[in-house]
């Protein structure tokens, strides 16, 4: 379940998934709960986890226009992590939106508003779909747990490629 962390200027955070919507919501920022339609196991194949989540991700991929979906599974042991992690690290924009859903583990989206100056981050779980919206300043987190399975969908490989800002946003708020 996520949790919403508010950064600057003010200090807050919010549990209650209703409230974590609307905030998302009201910033551009598409937040949802997705259940799976029968169990999951650790060992189950990208298809499978497919199969689970096909009666939310296939409407949202229809409405969308996205052409494919796959699932990425990152943890402690998976080579070069620091790399990967590092990777998406620092703010960025992407030129289409980002769009995830959290099948296990967890990541921390930071977001930037640079024209009011909010900085917020939400911890994505199990069970959490976010879209982040092309040219929405942003980084991303896998630590401290480094462990994301998650469903991506694309319209374009290329298209969520870092162009990485270099505003330096993110020093002051990373672990
Ligand atoms: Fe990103």
């Amino acid at each position: 379940m996520a949790v919403l962390s508010l950064l600057d200027p003010i200090q807050k955070e919010i549990t209650d998934p209703a409230d974590i919507k609307s905030y998302m919501n009201g910033r551009g920022i598409i937040f949802e709960q997705w259940e799976a339609s029968m169990p999951l196991k650790d060992s189950d194949s990208q298809e499978t986890i497919l199969k689970a989540y096909e009666h939310e991700l296939k409407p949202y991929m229809e409405k969308h226009g996205y052409q494919s979906a796959d699932v990425i599974n990152v943890h402690k042991e998976t080579p070069n992590i620091e790399a990967i992690r590092n990777k998406f690290l620092s703010e960025h924009t992407h030129s289409e939106d980002e769009v995830r859903f959290f099948v296990d583990g967890e990541g921390y989206f930071f977001f930037h508003l640079p024209e009011s100056r909010e900085v917020f981050k939400l911890l994505c779980e199990k069970g959490d779909f976010i879209s982040v919206p092309k040219g929405y300043t942003h980084w991303f987190d896998l630590a401290p747990r480094y462990f994301v399975k998650a469903i991506r969908v694309f319209q374009t490989q290329e298209g969520w490629v870092a162009n990485y800002t270099n505003s330096g946003k993110e020093q002051k708020y990373n672990l």
